[in-house]
């Protein structure tokens, strides 16, 4: 058979660029095969970091019957659900703790961190939990790890005995939660995790080999945000500003405590859609719900009854 191979005009690379940027994922996706030109506008679209246009919420979750490394994401948009294969470790094992930037932020069974792009299949690691104080080593004959001390002394709590955790048991103590930012200076992201004893907070840049303690001397931490170099973290406290542009961090609290409510509450940062930053505080309420015996502090839920914006 023969082929008649026609050479069509091009539409230029930054106009391929506007109108891919207003395509939902799975259409940008597919708009990414067609050829290589529109593949190289896609390309450069993903590497732009962030996508300007708001993407329709995707539900992300995985099943015993898709498989163990098989994401499964649903979107509203299209009102149909893809089966991601994703790489080891399983992704069905592991803990979900965070997103944002098209990034799950993810814990396995040996209570290990990663990124995981569901869409690209990328995956970096996260720096080694062995690399935070609170988390000691155990090792085997072999030399490889085997178990963990966790520790609960803080600069300001007595001195207790570590618990002495198998490996996929720490996540359940010791993960709160965590957040991924892009830093538009670097062309990079920061990944900001929230563990506990009373909600520490740690960060990495990508590539770091070890997490960086932001604060000893403030916890609880609930929530934070990222913008223009600038760590906005918020705790049942108060809310405290850090300043990661510099080769050393600075700390300042812009905000004392807000609200006479204790213990339970919730607090987050959010930023409106016309630039003010808000705190949203809302009651919490533990859901009796107990996975082999634990309460999973990765994976609790909140009931809610009121919401306050301050
Ligand atoms: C772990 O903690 C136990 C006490 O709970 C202690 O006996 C042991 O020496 C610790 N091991 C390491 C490696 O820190």
């Amino acid at each position: 058979m023969e082929t008649v191979v026609q050479t069509m005009p091009e539409l230029p690379q930054e106009i391929l660029m506007d109108i891919f940027a207003l395509l939902e994922i799975p259409d940008l996706v597919r708009a990414g095969s067609v050829c290589s030109s529109w593949n190289n506008a896609y390309t450069r679209i993903r590497n732009i970091g962030q996508k300007k246009q708001a993407q329709t919420p995707c539900l992300l979750y995985t099943s015993e019957s898709a498989g163990e490394n098989v994401a499964c994401l649903y979107s509203l948009a299209e009102k149909r659900a893809y089966k991601l294969t994703l790489p080891e470790p399983s992704i069905h094992r592991r803990y979900l703790i965070g997103s944002s930037h098209g990034w799950v932020i993810t814990v396995d069974e040996r209570s290990e961190m990663h990124l995981v792009n569901p869409i690209t299949s990328e995956q970096i690691a996260l720096p080694p939990v062995i690399t935070i104080e609170q988390v000691e080593p155990i090792y085997d004959n072999t030399g490889a790890i085997c178990k963990y001390n966790y520790s609960m002394d803080t600069k300001m709590s007595v001195t207790r005995r570590p618990l002495t955790l198998a490996l996929g048991k720490l996540r359940y103590y010791f993960h709160h939660k965590a957040h991924i930012f892009y830093d538009a200076s670097v062309g990079s992201y920061i990944v900001v995790f929230i563990h506990n004893p009373f909600g520490q907070l740690v960060f990495a840049r990508l590539g770091d080999e070890k997490w960086t303690r932001l604060s000893s001397s403030y916890t609880n931490f609930q929530d934070c945000i990222y913008q223009d170099g600038v760590l906005y973290a918020v705790t049942a406290f108060g809310e405290i500003a850090f300043d990661l542009s510099g080769p050393v961090v600075g700390a300042k609290i812009i905000m004392d405590r807000v609200s006479d409510f204790y213990g339970r509450e919730r607090v987050y940062i959010v930023q409106a859609p016309w630039g003010d930053m808000l705190q949203v505080w809302r009651p919490g309420a533990w859901i009796n719900e107990e996975v082999d015996g634990h309460r999973h502090e990765a994976t609790f839920e909140h009931k809610m009854k009121w919401m306050k914006y301050i």
